[in-house]
């Protein structure tokens, strides 16, 4: 699993950089799952009410949404592989090993669907309403069906369950956030297929078809809204021991972003109540714009402490942050990293290599989670450190505040990183006091 090159990315650092990209993708995606039924829905709506005004909308509504979810959608959900492969080949190239028959299906639900709003769409007012709506529910049916796969997978990284005892597809597929997962994946889907309408409906001059619209529309996010806390509570009670930890307060930034996500969501809860109760023929679309970056803010906020409780695994109780399969690292300690890691310029470690050869640990072992000088900053929470503490601590890496991983590495390679921090520090320090003293 080691013998992959990696992806520097400054500053940032590849984890919020899954990170964005990923919420981007879900954001709409999801959408493409909920605003799939209520683009049956409403059209059926349309057809019984006999009311031209709202399939007229519908017909609007779907242009947004299938521009929206082939176009920024398919990009997006290229954009993950092309990140999670660079960031985590690692960890990329098991879950496809695992998975291949999931994927395989996934694809085939995703050409479905794919097909059936592009029917569905070209078909507006040429078919028989009933043939039509026909294929709007063969579109939502294999959106769900295509969440229904990718929640396994999803899942199965924080919580791979039985599977790591017996390698089993349906064990690890039907894992044990299997359930919780889908349920509250789900409500987000019809909750953001509300949020997406409001966007859609704050357009309408005629004003009497605004207020019936928007109304609408909140009876999608609402009720859903109201769930989500259930089902999320009866996630967070099949989460790991640790996992619960972490959110708890185990590490503070990622308690903050839970309680970030929990308030976002409360906001749009009333918000999006606000404007359904007081002032539906009126909301103007600068209104439908907040509620769309609250929304987005509750997603990024949840997905990145999804991520961030799976520490310090990137594939639960089987493979490590820094891509080391668990149980691994006892015989790179002897052996030491580089060897294995095969990238590194140098892995016999003498006095005038040392510094060069810690960089290449430090690429191995840290920059899944550290940057230098950016988000989780080594240098910064190394300040107070010197060279023999920061080689105590890689020592023992996995016993300091951090959720880290085991450090898998030789004592030489503890030393070279220590020195390779050390050596950034000093520098940047160095450079800080000539910009100042040049002033
Ligand atoms: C699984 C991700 C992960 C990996 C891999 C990792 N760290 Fe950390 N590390 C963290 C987190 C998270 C913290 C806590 C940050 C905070 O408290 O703000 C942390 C904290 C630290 C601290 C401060 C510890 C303390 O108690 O004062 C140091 C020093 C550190 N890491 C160095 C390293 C070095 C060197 C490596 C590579 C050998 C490494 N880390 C690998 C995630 C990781």
């Amino acid at each position: 699993m080691l013998n992959f090159p990696v992806w520097e990315i400054p500053y940032l650092g590849g984890g919020l950089l899954i990170a964005i990209v990923a919420t981007i993708h879900v954001f709409i995606a999801h959408f493409a799952i909920g605003g799939g039924l209520f683009l049956v829905m409403t059209e059926r709506k349309a057809y019984k009410e006999n009311d031209d005004r709202i399939l007229d909308y519908v017909q609007r509504h779907s242009r947004f949404f299938m521009l929206l979810t082939l176009v920024l959608g398919a990009m997006t959900g290229v954009g993950i592989w092309f990140t999670i492969g660079l960031v985590s080949p690692g960890a990329t190239s098991s879950l496809i090993s695992i998975f291949v028959w999931g994927w395989a299906i996934e694809w085939v639900f995703f050409f479905v669907e794919i097909a059936a709003i592009i029917i569905y769409y070209y078909t507006w007012r040429k078919l028989q309403p009933k043939v039509h709506l026909a294929i709007g529910w063969i579109y939502f049916i294999s959106a769900w069906m295509s969440l229904f796969i990718i929640n396994g997978i999803v899942a199965f990284m924080l919580t791979p369950g039985a599977w790591t005892e017996t390698g089993s597809f349906i064990h690890g597929f039907f894992n044990p956030t299997y359930w919780p997962a889908l349920v509250s994946r789900t409500l987000v889907c019809f909750a953001l297929a509300g949020i997406y309408a409001f966007l859609t409906a704050s357009i309408f001059s005629d004003r009497e078809l605004r207020g019936k619209m928007v109304r609408y529309a909140a009876k999608w996010s609402l009720p859903s809204l109201f769930l989500l806390p259930l089902a999320l509570y009866w996630y967070y009670a099949a989460l790991p021991d640790v996992a619960q930890e972490i959110l708890t307060g185990g590490l503070p930034f990622i308690y903050n972003t839970a309680v970030l996500s929990v308030v976002a969501g409360i906001a749009l809860f009333l918000l999006v109540a606000a404007a359904a109760w007081f002032f539906p023929s009126r909301v103007p679309l600068a209104y439908s714009i907040i509620l769309l970056l609250v929304g987005f803010t509750v997603m990024f906020s949840a997905e990145r402490v999804r991520e961030a409780i799976r520490k310090p695994y990137v594939l639960y109780d089987y493979m490590y942050t820094h891509s080391v399969l668990k149980g691994e690292e006892e015989k790179l300690r002897d052996e030491g990293i580089l060897k294995a890691w095969g990238w590194g310029k140098y892995d016999e470690i003498q006095e005038e290599t040392m510094i060069r050869a810690g960089q290449d640990v430090f690429r191995a072992q840290c920059m899944a989670c550290h940057t230098l000088g950016g988000y989780n900053d080594v240098l910064k929470l190394a300040e107070d450190y010197t060279a023999d503490d920061l080689e105590i601590i890689v020592l023992e890496l996995d016993m300091f505040r951090g959720y880290m991983p085991p450090f898998a590495g030789s004592f030489d390679e503890a030393r070279a990183v220590a020195e390779f921090v050390m050596s950034v520090k000093e520098e940047r320090s160095d450079n800080l006091t000539t910009i100042r003293s040049g002033r």
